[in-house]
Parts: C-alpha cells; sequence; structure tokens
C-alpha cells in the first residue's frame, strides 16, 4: 500500500515537472494534433497516479454522489481546457501555457480519483473516456472547427507547421479562410480568386505553397495593401493563406 502511494506520488512529480516545460521553452509552436498528444500524456500521469492513490482506500459503503458528480464533471473542464480557440493564446504565454498544463492534471486526477471514490472502477471508466477523448481530439474529433474532406486534403500535409513559421498555432481552417477571402480579398482577386483588379490566384499553389502565399499575405508588394496586422490576425492569414492554396 505504501509503495503504491510512493509510486503514484513519483508518477504525478513527474508529471508536474514535465507540465513545467514551456517555462524552459517559452512560446512554442506545435502542430495542434502534436499538442493534444502531449495534453493526453499529462492526462495518462494524473489518471494513472490517481488511480494508484484511490486504489488502497476504495471501502465498499454508501456510495457519496459527490463523488460522482466530480469524476463527470472533470473531463468535462479537461476537454473545454483543450479548445482549440485558446491554443494560440496559450503557446504565446508560458505562464499560462503551465497553468493550462496543471489545471488539466489536477481535473484529470479528480477524474480518475472521485471515480475510484465513489465506486471501485468507475475511476477507470471516467479516466480511460476523458484519455480517449483527449486522444481522439488529436485527429480533430469534437474539439476542432475542422477544415473538412476535400478542402482539408488539398491543403499540403505539414505544409502548416514548418519550424521558421510565425506564431501558427493549429491547423488552418480552409471554411474561415473563405469567409475571409470575400470579405478582404474578392474585391480585387475575384469573388472566385479569378482575378480583376488584382491578378487571378488559380492554381496559386503551384507558385507558392502555403508558407510563401503566408508570407506574401503578411508582406505583399504594392499594390497589394498590407492587411496584417491590422485587419488581418495571424490566425486569420493562416486561414485565408490556406483557402487561396484550394483554388
Ligand atoms: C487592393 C487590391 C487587392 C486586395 C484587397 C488584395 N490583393 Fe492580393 N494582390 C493584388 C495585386 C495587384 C497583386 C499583384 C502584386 C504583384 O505581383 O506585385 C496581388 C497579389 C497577390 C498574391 C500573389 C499572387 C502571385 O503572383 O503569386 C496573393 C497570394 C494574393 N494577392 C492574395 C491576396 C489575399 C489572400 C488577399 C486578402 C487577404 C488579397 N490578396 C487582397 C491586389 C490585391
Amino acid at each position: 500500500m505504501k509503495n503504491m502511494r510512493l509510486a503514484a506520488g513519483g508518477l504525478l512529480g513527474l508529471t508536474i515537472v514535465v507540465a513545467l516545460v514551456p517555462l524552459v521553452l517559452g512560446p512554442v509552436d506545435l502542430p495542434t494534433a502534436q499538442h493534444h498528444l502531449l495534453h493526453a500524456a499529462l492526462i495518462a500521469g494524473a489518471l494513472i497516479s490517481a488511480l494508484l492513490f484511490a486504489a488502497p482506500s476504495h471501502k465498499t459503503g454508501a456510495a457519496h454522489y459527490g463523488w460522482l458528480l466530480v469524476a463527470i464533471l472533470s473531463p468535462v473542464v479537461v476537454m473545454m481546457l483543450m479548445w482549440p480557440s485558446e491554443y494560440a493564446w496559450f503557446e504565446q504565454h508560458p505562464g499560462g501555457h503551465v497553468l493550462e498544463h496543471l489545471s488539466i492534471i489536477a481535473f484529470a486526477f479528480a477524474t480518475g480519483y472521485a471515480g475510484q471514490r465513489y465506486a471501485a472502477g468507475i475511476g477507470w471508466v471516467t479516466g480511460l473516456s476523458l484519455l480517449f477523448m483527449a486522444i481522439a481530439s488529436a485527429w480533430g474529433f469534437g474539439v476542432a472547427p475542422a477544415a473538412t474532406g476535400a478542402l482539408a486534403a488539398s491543403v499540403p500535409a505539414g505544409s502548416a507547421v514548418a519550424s521558421d513559421a510565425p506564431s501558427n498555432a493549429g491547423p488552418p481552417n480552409v471554411v474561415r479562410g473563405a469567409a475571409l477571402f470575400s470579405q478582404n480579398c474578392a474585391v480585387c482577386h475575384g469573388v472566385q480568386g479569378a482575378g480583376g483588379e488584382g491578378p487571378s490566384l488559380k492554381d496559386e499553389r503551384t507558385r507558392k505553397n502555403l508558407q510563401q502565399a503566408q508570407q506574401w499575405i503578411m508582406n505583399p508588394s504594392a499594390p497589394m495593401p498590407k492587411l496584417y496586422p491590422g485587419t488581418l490576425s495571424r490566425a486569420d492569414v493562416r486561414d485565408v493563406a490556406a483557402y487561396v492554396e484550394t483554388l
């Protein structure tokens, strides 16, 4: 029993140390899928230690509904902490990023521990379902307003993750990019991108890859106006460039 608690404490400590890594690395720029998987690893560490901690104490007896409530609500909080729209901010703010990690660990721990305290086995069920959701989210299930199907497929894989990219969190959202295009670019490049005052952007991907298109939009030559960072955010540039690549 004592050994189990020691192991649990050791694992929890290790997980917390890993959670502090952004303080050392500073702002990061990871592809969302990888980032979700790293968060899933934090969740796994917290869960296993919670289950080990709870194991010696699972007395049977009247079930406490308070524990069940915590076991059910905690995974929801964890998934909210991994919401993609928060990513850009967290990635740029190491302190906030560490707080996010520590909260993920705390609520993942609560998921396993409270479940086990409610009834032996429940911690495993709530814990595994949380872990499953976290891993599935790496592929965009549930949490990402993902660009779907053909549009997403036409964005060259990995092009958004080049390490020299300026802040560029998460996969580009082509659907959002299309809306931005009609608001900001269609006046010159045509509603379909076939050209007007500005050149046609059809088959732009054969002239500029996603990275180059983003660089161009951030630093265009006259007469194309420089809309970044005044009108377009970094995420806007990424999304609209991804859309242009599909024309
Ligand atoms: C005021 C008109 C105008 C607006 C608005 C405008 N552009 Fe342009 N764009 C141009 C012109 C003109 C060029 C050609 C500039 C050159 O080649 O020196 C150009 C060039 C480009 C190119 C490079 C084409 C090539 O040769 O490879 C891309 C990509 C592009 N624009 C994307 C966009 C996007 C995306 C937006 C909206 C965020 C946008 N433009 C808004 C006028 C405009």
